[in-house]
């Protein structure tokens, strides 16, 4: 089954038909929300919004491992996951629609592992690519079906919030060679990868970073907010166009 993590912007899918609701128990704790059953685009799916249904889980406190745990239990395999981002050079411009396909991890003191020292086998996952390639090409696929623009490619820095960066930071990051910044993307992607689950990122640009183009002297948050309302109109146009796996 197909399984959607929601970002900010995206706390309800409302092209759900036939919705219902499952309330989850993991042995890593309880997660972001419920999570919410049902058909998109005749596929059946399961949908967890990461900040929780009223968006009040800030990045560094959510509990990645039980939201993983949780679409796991539920039999998902393939995970797609919802990011907003700022953009780093001129042309992720927002309102951009990226599937990144590396990731710098610039977070700390989050529970970014199962293998946490009690009992499970130590197992190293490897990582080199972080995002499933067919998953991956699935997204860019339905991008081509729904008619929106998706960019193929690019390096998400994660970084840990919840403030934004200061244009120091963003110059830096750049240098190390990430194109978008989020703050969700990790320990996200590596528990997915931990548990065998396919996943692979939409990723919505909905402000320069920091310091760049128009955010020369700040970043505005309505800014981000309408972007971002707008934005998600079109992350769903293509997940309604996603193939069956
Ligand atoms: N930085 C980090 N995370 C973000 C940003 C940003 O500029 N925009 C949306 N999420």
């Amino acid at each position: 089954m197909l399984g959607i993590i929601g970002g900010s912007g995206l706390g309800v899918l409302s092209t759900l038909k036939e919705a219902s609701q499952r309330v989850m128990s993991t042995p890593y704790g309880t997660p972001s929300a419920p999570l919410t059953l049902g058909l998109l685009g005749g596929k059946r799916v399961s949908f967890m919004p990461r900040h929780g249904a009223g968006h009040t889980i800030a990045p560094h406190l959510i509990n990645y491992r039980a939201n993983l745990w949780a679409l796991h239990a539920q039999g998902v395999c393939d995970v797609i996951a919802i990011s907003t981002v700022g953009g780093i050079p001129d042309e992720m411009i927002p309102g951009s629609l990226v599937v990144p396909d590396q990731i710098i991890d610039y977070t700390h003191g989050r529970e970014s592992s199962f293998f946490d020292g009690t009992g499970r086998p130590l197992k190293h996952v490897d990582f080199t690519l972080p995002f499933c390639g067919k998953l991956r090409q699935r997204l860019l696929r339905a991008g081509a079906a729904s008619k929106e623009n998706l960019r193929d490619g690019a390096t998400y820095g994660a970084t840990q919030g919840p403030r934004l960066e200061t244009a120091a930071e963003i110059n830096r990051i750049e240098q190390d060679g990430a194109h978008i910044v989020g703050m969700t993307g990790m320990p996200e992607a590596v528990l997915a990868r931990e548990l065998g689950i396919n996943y692979a990122m939409l990723a919505v640009v909905v402000n320069p970073a920091a310091g760049r183009g128009s955010n020369s002297a700040g970043v505005s948050i309505d800014e981000i907010h309408k972007v971002a309302d707008t934005a998600m109109r079109k992350v769903c146009r293509v997940l309604e166009s996603l193939e069956q796996a």
